[in-house]
C-alpha cells in the first residue's frame, strides 16, 4: 500500500469541485500537491487557505489545451518537489447541446451542435487531459516515481442525450487506462505505474446543484442512494485508489448506483 504522506499529486482543474476537493483531502493526510487552473485569483487565494492549513503546495497557472503550459507544469512539479505520485487531471468541461434539433411544427432540422462546442470540448477534456498525462507520466518516467495517473472519466461514458461531445470525451478516458497500462507492462514499468478512471455520475459540485430544481429532481430518480455524491466521497475514492496497489488498468464507476444508459 502506498502512504499519501509526503506523495506528491499534479492537479488541474483544481481550483474547483472535485480536483478542489480533492487536493484538501490529500493536503489533509500530508500529501504534497501542485495546483493548476486557468486563473490566477482562485488560485492563490485556494493555495492560500491550504498553507494555512500547513500544506505543502504550489500552484502554476495552466491551460491543459495548451502543450507548453503542460511541459511546464509537470517540470514545475519536478523541480519543486523531486517526483510525481500522482497525477489526477481534472480540468474540463461541458457544453451541452442536442446534435441535432428538428423543428416541432415543420419536422426539419432548426439547429445543429456547432462544431465549435464539439471541438472545445474536446480540446479540453481529451486532448488537455492527454497532454497533461503524457507530460507528467514522462516526468514520472524519469524520476522513477512510484505511483498513479488517475483519469476521470464519467457515467456519461455510457452515452448520455444531449452530450455527444461530453459523452465522447468521457469514452475516451475509459480506453486509456488499458491502453497505458499495457503500454507501461511492456516497457517494464507497470509494477510502479499504474492507471486508473474513476468514473462518477452526478457529484454534488456547484455546476450541479446550481441545476434548476426540476432538472434535479429527474436525474435523483434515478439515484437509489437519493442524493448527489458528495465531492469528498469521490476524493476519498481517488485516495484509495491510489492507495492500493493492486487497482489498475480499469475503470472504476462512483455514482450511488446510478440507473445507467441513454434516455430520450
Ligand atoms: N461534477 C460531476 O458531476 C462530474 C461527474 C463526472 C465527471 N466529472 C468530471 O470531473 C472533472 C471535474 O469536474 P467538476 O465538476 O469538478 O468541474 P468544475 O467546473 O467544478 O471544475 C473544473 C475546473 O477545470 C478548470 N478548467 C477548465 N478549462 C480548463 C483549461 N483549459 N485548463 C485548465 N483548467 C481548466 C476550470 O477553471 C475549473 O476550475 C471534469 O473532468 C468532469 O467532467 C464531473
Amino acid at each position: 500500500m502506498l502512504e499519501i504522506r509526503d506523495s506528491v499529486a499534479v492537479i488541474t482543474g483544481a481550483a474547483s469541485g472535485i480536483g478542489r476537493e480533492f487536493a484538501k483531502y490529500w493536503t489533509e493526510r500530508g500529501g504534497k500537491a501542485v495546483l493548476a487552473d486557468l486563473t490566477e485569483e482562485s488560485l492563490e487565494e485556494f493555495k492560500q487557505e491550504l498553507q494555512q492549513n500547513g500544506a505543502d503546495v504550489i500552484s502554476r497557472i495552466c491551460d491543459v489545451t495548451q502543450e507548453e503550459d503542460n511541459e511546464c507544469l509537470a517540470l514545475d512539479a519536478v523541480e519543486a518537489f523531486g517526483k510525481i505520485n500522482l497525477v489526477l487531471p481534472c480540468a474540463g468541461i461541458i457544453k451541452d447541446g442536442l446534435f441535432l434539433s428538428p423543428d416541432k411544427e415543420t419536422g426539419k432540422v432548426k439547429k445543429k451542435m456547432s462544431l465549435l462546442d464539439f471541438q472545445q470540448v474536446v480540446d479540453i477534456n481529451l486532448n488537455g487531459v492527454f497532454l497533461t498525462v503524457r507530460e507528467c507520466a514522462e516526468q514520472m518516467v524519469n524520476t522513477g516515481s512510484r505511483g498513479l495517473i488517475c483519469l476521470v472519466s464519467s457515467t456519461s461514458a455510457q452515452g448520455t442525450a444531449g452530450q455527444i461531445n461530453y459523452s465522447s470525451t468521457k469514452a475516451a478516458m475509459a480506453t486509456m487506462p488499458r491502453v497505458i497500462t499495457a503500454e507501461f507492462f511492456r516497457k517494464g514499468l507497470a509494477e510502479r505505474l499504474r492507471c486508473v478512471a474513476v468514473a462518477p455520475g452526478y457529484v454534488g459540485t456547484e455546476m450541479v446543484r446550481n441545476m434548476n430544481q426540476k432538472a434535479l429532481d429527474g436525474i435523483l430518480e434515478n439515484v437509489p442512494i437519493g442524493r448527489l455524491v458528495e465531492p469528498l466521497e469521490v476524493a476519498s475514492f481517488i485516495g484509495e485508489l491510489y492507495r492500493n496497489e493492486a487497482l489498475a488498468g480499469e475503470v472504476f464507476p462512483i455514482h450511488g448506483g446510478l440507473r445507467l444508459g441513454s434516455k430520450g
